[in-house]
């Protein structure tokens, strides 16, 4: 029992205590009230029990507590009073027994005597009330009824009776009301009413106080305080912060892009106020690209976003709470366009290759361009470079026909790529390319063209046959078959010979080859066309001229036209005895079939009788004396005279000259043997021969003096001096020809021939020269002109001559 600290309580409550002596039958009680100071005065117990208060001391009177160890009071030996030994506590010792009583027993000695005698403990409001605990915890469900009751602990007070626990105040408030009832037992149900409705969201705890008092005099009292906490009950459902939540993101936004935060809440506590997030409906797509954090709400980007598959997702988010609550609020989000894809060029049609012939404006392919962005990302602008002949022409919205601005040609550009590029107008913008190559076709448009517009070739005469004289090239620009050149001869003949008797050409090579040897005294130069043919369909084709040329060969031995150079003495030349220094005697004539240089003939005495007395002219031929003939000299002169042409290596022939120095023929006594041998007709011949060459000589000059003189003043000078007519019998057949090419002149071949169409008036007019004669300025002339020429320039003295000869 606790005291509660009364241990000052005034003792004016203890003079309200009544004393009580009970002596019947030798026992005596007291009633003392509980809590007495040390050492009062219960009452004078010697003198309630008639006993001497002087022999106490000497009796030894004292108290046994009977059964107790504690002497809660003494008995003082000098006046015999009853006094207070120790604390009595009521509480403590009858706890709430209604009535308390001590035995005692005073024992006495000699004699022993016992004493019984009792104290009744009186009860004192020495105890307020007490709830067992200080603080009330009561936990509500804010979902509790109105009118529920909640039991509290009902106070206790260790006093009894009136000074127990008589009445209880609960201070005011809202939402309790207080109820007070005994129960059966005695006891009190003290319970607490709900007077209103609990809301935790309004209000989470309400302490009260409740009070308990005493019915003492005065009261006491003991409060405790009821500590309601107002539990939550799941009465509230989350709420989303807003009804929709709009985002807009980028299409190709990175993973992990925090799209939004869905937020809810929750007015409930604890587990009815987690909110958790979970979609409630969402397509595939977005499954796959957006996830919601189920905890924070935030939804971010797990997978690719493409505007092009979906451009909006609509989304259901539910928001719940522990207890299933729940509510749900619409996510929109927006993808914006990126400028992610590049245009595409399909080619929807190709004409390839393209002949070459087409005309400008042709339509040769079909482009379609796409692109799958939207608005200025997607449309598509195509373009190809201006370098090529193409243009792109649009003629509806992305298709684009490709057509041909200028002619093309094969043979200078076979080969084009065409790069299209499409380009759309986001920012930055896209582009792709496409490169079409395209090939152009040919088209027989050209004709071969020979490198050369003529060719000439320089064969030397007595060729072989099969060689080749030279060869010609044409070129075809055009390909395979409409490119391949053939060659051939066109027709054509010479002297009413083919001329492919002549000569071939190889069909492939263009390499010309001769037919047979070739003779320069035949002819000298021939023509032969060519034609170069491609293997197109038509074929083209183009001409050309082949000259060949001949070179003379010295083939033709010195032809020696007089004396006969079968060495027949019989020809003799007859020298007037008084020939003097440096007259002619005679003359060696000689011809070379061949021309130019190997024609050009020189005469050397190889051997003489008297080598002394005759010369031959280098270049003429004529036999001179070299002195004057005396009596002396034999009369019967031979001289061998070698004609050599100048030719590699050059030819020679030897005739051998007989002269006969006398005046009269009938001194020669040979003569007659020679007449008389078998020689002697073509000796009367040949001297026939020699008179009419003499006379013909001798007429000649007397014409030529007379004509001199005719002319004498249009021609100052001598023209000629000892030329020589020669018998146009002589002459070989075509002898008279000047190379009309001009390649083999020379200087010493000037003589000129002249042949009529009639061969009796064959006639050749020859100019000799001494070495060095030759006027420059007529050689010039000559190296000059052609063989028409050469004659129109002759004097006009000589043309006189002419006229009156030959024409
Ligand atoms: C076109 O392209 C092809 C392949 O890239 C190449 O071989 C050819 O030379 C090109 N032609 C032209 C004309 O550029
Ligand atoms: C040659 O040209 C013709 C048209 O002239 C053309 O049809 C043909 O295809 C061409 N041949 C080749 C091999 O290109
Ligand atoms: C080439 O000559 C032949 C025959 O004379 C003729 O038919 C053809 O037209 C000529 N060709 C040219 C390109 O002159």
């Amino acid at each position: 029992m606790e005291h509660k600290g009364f241990s000052n309580y005034p003792w004016i409550f203890v003079s309200l205590v009544t004393f009580v002596a009970h002596s019947t039958c030798g026992d005596v009680s007291y009633s003392i009230p509980e809590e007495m100071k040390h050492g009062s005065v219960l009452g004078n117990i010697a003198k309630d029990l008639g006993l001497d208060v002087n022999t106490l001391s000497a009796r030894k009177a004292r108290i046994d507590a009977a059964g107790n160890n504690r002497r809660y009071c003494d008995v003082n030996l000098r006046t015999g009073e009853l006094t207070v030994n120790e604390r009595i506590d009521r509480e403590e010792l009858c706890s709430e027994k209604p009535s308390c009583f001590l035995k005692f027993e005073l024992v006495l000695e000699r004699p022993l005597e016992l004493h019984r005698f009792t104290l009744q403990i009186e009860d004192i409001n020495d105890n307020a009330p007490f709830f067992p605990k200080n603080l009330i915890r009561l936990e509500l469900r804010e979902s509790a009824d109105k009118g529920a009751r909640f039991r509290v602990n009902e106070a206790r007070d260790a006093d009894i009776g009136q000074n127990s626990v008589k009445s209880y105040a609960l201070q005011r408030n809202e939402y309790f009301t207080l109820s007070v009832n005994s129960n059966a037992n005695g006891r009190k149900n003290v319970e607490l009413i709900l007077d209103k409705e609990l809301d935790r969201e309004q209000q989470e705890e309400v302490t009260i106080i409740l009070t308990a008092s005493d019915g003492g005099i005065p009261p006491r009292s003991g409060t405790v305080a009821i500590h309601v906490t107002v539990l939550d009950a799941n009465d509230n459902a989350p709420v989303f912060s807003q009804d929709i939540y709009e985002a807009s993101l980028p299409e190709n936004a990175p993973l992990d892009t925090l799209v939004l935060t869905v937020t809810a809440t929750d007015v409930d506590e604890g587990p009815n106020g987690e909110v958790t997030y979970e979609f409630s409906h969402l397509s595939n797509n977005a499954r796959s690209a957006f996830s919601l954090d189920k905890v924070s709400g935030e939804m971010r980007v797990i997978g690719p976003i493409d505007f092009e598959e979906d451009s909006k997702y609509e989304i259901l988010v539910e928001g719940k709470d522990s207890f299933g609550l729940s509510s749900d609020t619409k996510v929109i989000i927006d993808i914006v366009d990126v400028n992610d894809n590049a245009p595409v060029i399909f080619i929807k049609s190709l004409n390839n290759p393209i002949p070459e012939n087409v005309p400008p404006g042709t339509e040769v392919g079909i482009i379609n361009v796409q692109d799958v962005d939207s608005e200025k990302n997607g449309q598509v602008r195509c373009l190809i470079r201006h370098d090529v002949p193409f243009q792109l022409l649009s003629s509806i919205t992305n298709y684009y026909s490709l057509v041909t601005t200028a002619e093309l040609d094969r043979e200078v550009l076979s080969d084009y790529n065409i790069t299209i590029t499409a380009t759309d107008q986001g920012s930055p913008a896209l582009s792709s390319s496409k490169v079409l190559q395209f090939s152009v076709a040919d088209v027989n448009d050209n004709p071969p063209v020979f490198e050369q517009q003529t060719y000439s070739s320089y064969v030397n005469e007595n060729n072989k046959p099969g060689s080749s004289l030279c060869s010609v090239t044409a070129r075809d620009p055009d390909w395979r078959q409409n490119g391949t050149v053939i060659y051939s001869l066109l027709p054509g003949e010479m002297n009413g010979i083919p001329m492919s008797n002549f000569v071939s050409i190889n069909g492939d090579t263009g390499v010309i080859h001769a037919v047979r040897p070739f003779d320069y005294e035949q002819f000298k130069s021939f023509k032969v066309q060519v034609m170069a043919r491609d293997n197109g369909s038509p074929p083209l084709s183009s001409n050309v001229t082949v000259r060949v040329l001949l070179s003379d060969v010295n083939d033709n031995l010195p032809q020696i036209l007089y004396p006969t150079p079968d060495g027949n003495t019989f020809m003799t030349e007859m020298v007037p005895k008084a020939v003097q220094a440096n007259s002619l005697v005679s003359k060696v004539i000689a011809v070379d079939a061949d021309s130019g240089q190997n024609a050009w003939l020189s005469y050397h005495i190889v051997k003489s009788t008297d080598p002394g007395l005759f010369t031959i002219g280098v270049y003429s031929g004529e036999i001179r004396a070299q002195r004057d003939i005396s009596e002396s000299d034999v009369m019967k002169q031979t001289l061998v005279v070698s004609v050599r042409d100048n030719g590699q290596p050059p030819l020679s022939a030897t005739c051998t000259v007989n002269l006969l120095i006398s005046d009269n023929l009938a001194e020669v006594p040979e003569l007659k043997d020679m007449a008389s041998g078998e020689g002697n007709s073509k000796l009367t011949t040949y001297l026939i021969i020699a008179l009419v060459s003499v006379s013909t000589f001798f007429l000649t000059f007397i014409i030529i003096i007379l004509s001199v003189r005719f002319c004498y003043r249009r021609k100052p000078r001598m023209l000629f001096d000892g030329a020589l007519a020669i018998p146009s019998a002589y002459l070989p057949p075509n002898y008279a020809d000047v190379d009309g090419t001009g390649t083999l002149r020379s200087v010493y071949n000037y003589d000129a021939y002249l042949t009529t169409g009639s061969r009796t008036s064959d006639f050749k007019f020859a100019r000799s020269y001494n070495d060095g004669t030759l006027p420059a300025d007529l050689t010039l002339k000559k190296s000059t002109l052609d063989r028409r020429d050469d004659l129109l320039d002759i004097p006009d003295s000589l043309q006189v001559i002419f006229t009156n000869f030959c024409w």
